[in-house]
């Protein structure tokens, strides 16, 4: 094994298969993944459970900076209030600041690493050798996630679903510090019609080249 770790910086909007495909390079490659969504998540989570506010910037990057990757549980996260919440706390630059620091502290573990989220190949990690922009119409990223949810037996409401992901979107996009946009470096994979294995060869063909 060589000294040098190779990073998958995979960044893109909610529900365009970014995490899915992260989950399938990893075990393919044996690397770690982090879903840094998950960091944000899980610091909001922190805020709400201690009854803290989510608009106070030094009370929540206090919870940033105690947060431990090791125990972040997608299950109890995934929660769609949870996922507003982590939107509205990652536009604080001390929040991302904090966050970015436990990230890029992951991201040279060895013998790899897949970091997915939405500034990684922008900020956390402008050095990887593969980035990869995951995107999808906003209509059928709903769709994925109306039938996620439908899947599990919980009801949902597409219109609304639909509404949330362009807010999500918007605010993403829009922030000032670290907003959601591919790398220039990035290879674009659009996955509107294109099944997860599919996308999944892609990127294999891209990260194959990169490792030679
Ligand atoms: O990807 P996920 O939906 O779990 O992310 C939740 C929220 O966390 C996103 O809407 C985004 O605002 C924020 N986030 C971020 N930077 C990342 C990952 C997530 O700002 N690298």
């Amino acid at each position: 094994m060589t000294d040098t770790v190779m990073t998958i910086a995979i960044d893109g909007p909610a529900a365009a298969g970014k995490g899915t495909l992260s989950r399938l390079i990893a075990e393919a490659y044996g690397f770690h993944h982090l879903d840094t969504g998950l960091t944000y998540r899980a610091t909001a989570k922190a805020l709400l459970d201690r009854g803290l506010p989510l608009d106070d910037e030094a009370v929540a990057e206090k919870v940033a900076r105690e947060l431990e990757l090791a125990g972040l549980d997608r299950d109890v996260l995934s929660v769609h209030a949870i996922g507003e919440a982590a939107s509205k706390i990652a536009v604080m630059p001390a929040v991302r600041r904090a966050l970015v620091e436990a990230q890029q502290a992951f991201a040279v573990r060895k013998p790899g690493t897949v970091l997915d989220g939405r500034d990684i190949g922008t900020v956390v990690c402008p050095d990887a050798p593969v980035k990869l922009y995951v995107t999808a119409s906003p209509e059928v990223r709903a769709r994925r996630r109306y039938d996620e949810i439908v899947a599990k037996g919980q009801s949902a409401d597409y219109e609304t679903i639909f509404e949330d992901v362009k807010k999500r979107d918007e605010r993403d996009m829009g922030r000032a510090d670290s907003p959601l946009k591919p790398a220039v470096d990035a290879h674009l994979l659009d996955t509107s019609e294109m099944s997860i294995e599919a996308a999944f060869q892609v990127a294999r063909a891209f990260i194959d080249a990169a490792l030679k």
